[in-house]
């Protein structure tokens, strides 16, 4: 079996000497442009090129979560896309939201800066249950991050495409689909993004939605920047319906220095790290997935491209 890798933004040789550890019998080689035709592919943002170079792929193995971007390419129908599920970024996801919504909600971040100013500020506790949290998309990682959140005793909604009758059983109040959106959304006094990116979730954090949140609510994103529509997240950060945002995804990376988020008072912002790729986590998955695959057996993660995730 010949395998290719291609990653754009990662120095190949730990990833190539971990896979050809994994597996010994494969030709595992770093892709160079008129390569011989592999059988599998890992990939991370490759060229259009690539593609068309490895019309044959059986299977492209992609090494995050989201497939946004690889799904703007042309990819023969008979290669398989698989996406990592979790590979330790589900843990990330649940330290990184925990995080932004504890430090809003018990007002760190004011009390920090009072420190800086040598203050002994007490602040009047807020209420938990005051604090309900909605998370949108309940896959591999908002399901982690709402679970994450329920140990800490905030109740949180969750909204996905289809319904979760599991959910009651996790703590979560669950709600499927665009008909329930409003009312999902009315009881949120923070909203977490884990939405994929696809043509239906693309612009969802816009006005017409942020302002059916309950008034003072915080916003995390942490799945792609362009579920956001920058101006109406900024005008209802400036009129006081939104008190915060925690933002680690942007249309544009790295986010501009122009850019106004960059210098306003109420973003926390981080480059895109709210979950990284773990190296050895990722080659143990998808190892555990070529073998499965070459045993015959149906495998988890397979992209479905009419959904778009
Ligand atoms: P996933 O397992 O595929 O989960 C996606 C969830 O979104 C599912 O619950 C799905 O509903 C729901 N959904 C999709 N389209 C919807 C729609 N139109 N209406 C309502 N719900 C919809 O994905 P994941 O592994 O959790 O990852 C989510 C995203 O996180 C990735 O696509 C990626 O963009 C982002 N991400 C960001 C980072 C980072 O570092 N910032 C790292 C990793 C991933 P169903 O359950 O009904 O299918
Ligand atoms: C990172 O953003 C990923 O999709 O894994």
């Amino acid at each position: 079996m010949r395998i290719a890798f291609c990653c754009t933004d990662t120095r190949p040789e730990p990833w190539l000497e971990g896979l050809r550890a994994a597996l010994p019998q494969a030709d595992v080689s770093l892709w160079q442009p008129g390569a011989p035709p592999a059988d599998i592919a890992v990939v991370w943002a490759p060229p259009q090129q690539f593609l068309d170079e490895q019309p044959q792929l059986k299977a492209l193995f992609n090494i995050g979560a989201g497939v946004d971007a690889l799904l703007r390419l042309r990819i023969p129908e008979h290669t398989a896309i698989v996406r990592l599920e979790d590979a330790g970024m589900a843990a990330q996801m649940a330290e990184y939201v925990c995080h932004a919504l504890i430090r809003h909600f018990r007002e760190f971040d004011v009390l920090e800066q009072a420190a800086q100013r040598g203050e002994w500020a007490y602040r009047k506790p807020r209420r938990r249950q005051d604090f309900a949290v909605g998370v949108l998309g309940l896959g591999v990682l908002g399901l982690r991050v709402a679970q994450a959140l329920r140990q800490f005793e905030f109740s949180v909604h969750g909204w996905s495409q289809s319904p979760k009758p599991e959910a009651a059983a996790w703590g979560l109040e669950a709600h499927a689909g665009w008909a329930a959106l409003p009312t999902f959304l009315s009881q949120c006094q923070a909203l977490v993004c884990l939405l994929p990116l696809t043509d239906q979730t693309r612009d969802i954090l816009s006005r017409d939605t942020l302002q059916q949140l309950r008034p003072g609510a915080y916003v995390v994103n942490v799945a792609r920047g362009a579920h956001v529509v920058d101006e109406d997240l900024l005008a209802l950060l400036d009129s006081g319906h939104l008190a915060g945002a925690t933002l680690d995804v942007f249309r544009t990376e790295p986010l501009p220095p122009e850019h106004p988020f960059w210098r306003h008072p109420r973003i926390t912002l981080t480059p895109h790290t709210s979950a990284r790729t773990l190296r050895d986590d990722s080659i143990e998955q998808i190892v555990g997935k070529i073998a499965a695959w070459q045993r015959g057996e149906a495998i988890s993660g397979v992209v479905d491209r009419e959904r778009g995730y």
